[in-house]
């Protein structure tokens, strides 16, 4: 190794796969884990939680640079907290997943967090795998390990719609990863990779297998005992 901190960068579409493999990237090379997504969230909880009108830009940013976000950067646990609350798991409620890409386009609001992602970075003493829309373009484009994970959209759909269980059908789900691929894509062109970018498609992986392949990337990179 270099003796430079690993940080590994991976953006991708919902239902890619991104977050556990993302989180089983950190744990297999012992790595801090970083789920900016899940910031994005917080903000659009916080956002909702004070009642602030979304389409007021300018409040909404005020209201989120004010806030005191809590990170936890162990990717086993990988909770977030705004101001002392734990929102963990209510930044996954539909209410928020409805409204997060009002609060992802607000420009004003992705200076801030981006500037506050980069700064866990630095700050990271074991190295970091950081996931979301622009971090090989935008938060982290010196990462020693920059990834682009896709996935077929029906794969997306299936997975998305495995985790929400069976009561909804497979129409609402292809709308709903559609819609939000189209409404992420205003913010971030995620879905084709930067130069530079590793293109690791999951559509007919395994999770252990392109956790193994990313990890694979990250090898040369690995601190030497
Ligand atoms: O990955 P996710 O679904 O938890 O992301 C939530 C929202 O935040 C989604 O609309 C995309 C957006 N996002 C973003 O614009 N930039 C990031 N770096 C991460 C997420």
């Amino acid at each position: 190794g270099s003796g430079e901190r690993l940080v590994v960068a991976i953006d991708g579409p919902s239902g890619s796969g991104k977050s556990s493999t993302a989180r089983g990237v950190a744990e297999r090379l012992g790595l801090d884990y970083l789920d900016t997504g899940a910031m994005y969230r917080a903000a659009t909880w916080l956002a909702l939680h004070e009642q602030v009108d979304r389409t007021d830009r300018h409040r909404v940013s005020e209201l989120v640079a004010r806030a005191r976000f809590g990170i936890d950067l162990d990717p086993r646990t990988a909770t977030i907290a705004v101001d002392g609350v734990d929102v963990t798991t209510a930044i996954r409620e539909p209410a928020v997943s409805a409204a997060v890409s009002s609060v992802a386009t607000n420009l004003e609001v992705r200076h801030d967090l981006v500037a506050r992602q980069q700064a866990l970075i630095a700050d990271s003493s074991r190295g970091i795998v950081v996931e979301g829309r622009d971090i090989t373009t935008v938060v982290a484009p010196d990462a020693q390990v920059r990834v682009l994970l896709v996935a077929d959209p029906a794969a997306r759909v299936a997975r998305r719609r495995a985790e929400l269980g069976e009561t909804v059908t497979a129409d609402d789900v292809t709308d709903q990863v559609i819609r939000r691929d189209a409404d992420d894509s205003t913010v971030a062109a995620f879905t084709e990779a930067a130069p530079g970018v590793t293109v690791v498609d999951s559509t007919h992986a395994g999770l252990d297998e392109v956790i193994g392949r990313i990890c694979t990337l990250a090898e040369p990179y690995a601190p030497s005992a």
